[in-house]
């Protein structure tokens, strides 16, 4: 089943981003970003345990997809998909035209993951600026 996050699911969700080898969100900056748009925060759930997880924004102009990460123990069931296409909607319903994301280019797996689910590589450059 896929829902929105709730806050009784961090330590899970900070599992699944560890296991997957990323960047744990810290709380403080969730909050932040759940003051915005909490609908777009998602888990995958089997039972009460969380196979995974992904995070969306909605800038007003484009959406963007982050973090997202399914249990290795759990990798090719379709979880990432089912994430994928319930955030997709919630982006529709938002009117969200575009939606945008990062993945190192060392990730094949993932880059696999994403040409299938139709989201193609584009030659910009991120630039980025810490404030
Ligand atoms: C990428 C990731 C999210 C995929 O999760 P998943 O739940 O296993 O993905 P799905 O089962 O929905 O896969 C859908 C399709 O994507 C492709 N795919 C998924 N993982 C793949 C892999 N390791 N190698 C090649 N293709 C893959 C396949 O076409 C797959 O369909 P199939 O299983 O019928 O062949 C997961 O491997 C993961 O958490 N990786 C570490 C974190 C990461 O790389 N996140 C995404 C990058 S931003």
């Amino acid at each position: 089943m896929i829902r929105s996050f709730r806050w009784d699911d961090y330590d899970a969700v900070a599992a699944v981003w560890a296991a997957a080898a990323r960047e744990v969100v810290p709380r403080a900056e969730l909050e932040l970003k759940l003051a915005r748009d909490p609908e777009l925060f998602l888990v995958a759930v089997d039972g009460e345990r969380v196979t995974g997880v992904v995070l969306g924004t909605w800038d007003g102009r484009r959406g963007w997809i982050l973090r997202l990460a399914v249990d290795p123990a759990r990798r090719r069931e379709g979880i990432a998909t089912a994430l994928v296409r319930e955030l997709e909607g919630r982006f529709r319903a938002l009117g969200c035209p575009r939606i945008n994301l990062l993945v190192m280019p060392e990730n094949e797996a993932g880059l696999r993951f994403w040409q299938e689910l139709g989201y193609l590589p584009m030659p910009d450059v991120l630039c980025t600026k810490p404030l």
